[in-house]
């Protein structure tokens, strides 16, 4: 795995002109515009770099972006890998890997999410405050690279508490409404019962998705700063009748995009 790593880095080092960027992005679902706002750009489709998977879904394409958001070099995913498509753990969260060898060192993750907190509505923009880890497998199972982190990272602080404020300030000078909440991590690829919605919310869930998590418990192991953000594109429970579909958690999320955007994008130039 430490030479896939590296070979991977050589190999992005080789494509990106200027400056290294010390900020990464994983755009989500309906979330890829954010692309829109990155200048200088470089894209390297995923199909081109060594060792990398291609993505398989719908509406998820798959380049890395390298470039500068308001003058700040980033590295954008546009497309992530999601572990209901049959990667395994360690495919999943092998750009975050590649992130780290480049010298990132804060991670930007977006998601389209099912809202199970009863203030939320649809189209609501919910800050990751911290997560449920309810995927069947920890990407960190196996054998552990020191070099990569230690072998029992503490998971106290998964989201970054002074980027979770400054996202909050960022709200509150562009007068938008931004939710706190709890993101549980499911693998998917059904949308849950009624039931789960409801068991989720019973045990601390303020949010559900089906991505996000693993990609957090890397960078965490890397001792990245972590920011995440979910659109609530749908909502579940006990009483709500609603069948979310693929389209409609698009749709949804194309909605929130300006909002996700504007608090991204000026926290990525201010952080
Ligand atoms: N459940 C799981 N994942 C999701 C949902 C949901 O309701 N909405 C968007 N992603």
């Amino acid at each position: 795995m430490l030479e896939k790593i590296k070979e991977t880095a050589n190999y992005l080092r080789t494509r990106i002109g200027g400056e290294m960027p010390k900020t990464a992005i994983i755009l989500g679902t309906g979330l890829g515009s954010l692309v829109d706002h990155i200048d200088n750009k470089t894209v390297v489709p995923y199909a081109e770099i060594p060792n990398f998977p291609v993505s398989t879904v719908q509406g998820h394409s798959g380049n890395l972006i390298f470039g500068t958001m308001g003058g700040k070099p980033v590295i954008a995913m546009q497309g992530r890998f999601h572990y209901y498509e049959g990667y395994d753990m360690k495919t999943v969260t092998f750009p975050v890997r590649v992130f780290k060898a480049l010298g990132v060192d804060t991670l930007f993750v977006s998601n389209a999410a099912g809202g199970m907190n009863k203030e939320f509505v649809v189209g609501d923009v919910m800050v990751i405050t911290d997560h449920i880890n309810l995927f069947p497998e920890n990407p960190l199972r196996g054998k552990n690279y020191e070099e990569l982190g230690p072998r029992f990272p503490a998971m106290t602080e998964p989201y970054d508490k002074k980027l979770i404020a400054l996202a909050d300030a960022v709200a509150a000078e562009k007068g938008l409404r931004l939710m706190h909440g709890v993101y549980v991590g499911t693998t998917g690829p059904t949308f849950e019962t009624p039931a789960e919605y409801e068991y989720f919310r019973v045990i601390g869930g303020d949010a559900v998705g089906m991505s996000t998590v693993p990609e957090v418990i890397v960078a965490r192991h890397g001792d990245m700063r972590v920011f995440g953000i979910s659109v609530i594109t749908d909502l579940g429970g006990k009483d709500i009748t609603d069948v979310p579909s693929h389209e409609e958690v698009q749709q949804a999320a194309l909605k929130a995009q300006p909002t996700v955007e504007a608090i991204v994008k000026e926290m990525v130039v201010r952080c």
